[in-house]
């Protein structure tokens, strides 16, 4: 495991931009830690790195948004039982060889793939996080 200190929003963003030149089609990357955290931040510097110009928001109502066919990124807060998530096709999302950003998996675990990778964020202070891959 690798930690990075962030002191600012902007590192945050700037450390995902470029982690994400390790990523290849069909990676499903978790974005773990508590709510404010930085998980979206997280998300937004990896399409950056991955050349994607739109902005990411986050897909809270939507569960997923896509990008391009080359980056899904979920937001699995408000699923409420891995039956919902499998109703909603979220499943086929991990097989379809974009790049997958999953906040809150622990609500769809049954239905992740085998070999994610993980990157934890974690609030020090109001400024600084701790991100571990
Ligand atoms: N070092 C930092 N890294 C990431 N975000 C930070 C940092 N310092 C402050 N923030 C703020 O924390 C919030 C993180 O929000 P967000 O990424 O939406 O969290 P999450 O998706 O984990 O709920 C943003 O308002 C951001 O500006
Ligand atoms: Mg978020």
């Amino acid at each position: 495991m690798t930690t990075f200190h962030s002191s600012s929003r902007e590192e945050t963003a700037a450390w995902a931009e470029n982690y994400a030149k390790q990523l290849r089609p069909g990676d499903v990357v978790l974005l773990e830690g508590e709510m404010g955290a930085g998980k979206t931040v997280l998300a937004q510097g990896i399409a950056r790195g991955l050349g994607i110009a739109d902005q990411v928001t986050s897909p809270t109502y939507a569960y997923v948004n896509s990008y391009g066919g080359i980056l899904h990124h979920f937001d699995c807060y408000r699923i409420r039982s891995e039956r919902q998530a499998y109703e909603l096709g979220l499943y086929d999302y991990f097989s379809s060889g974009a790049i997958c950003l999953v906040e809150w998996s622990e609500n769809i675990r049954s239905l992740l793939p085998p070999d994610c990778k993980v990157v934890r964020i974690e609030r020090i202070s109001d400024t600084e996080r701790e991100i571990t891959v």
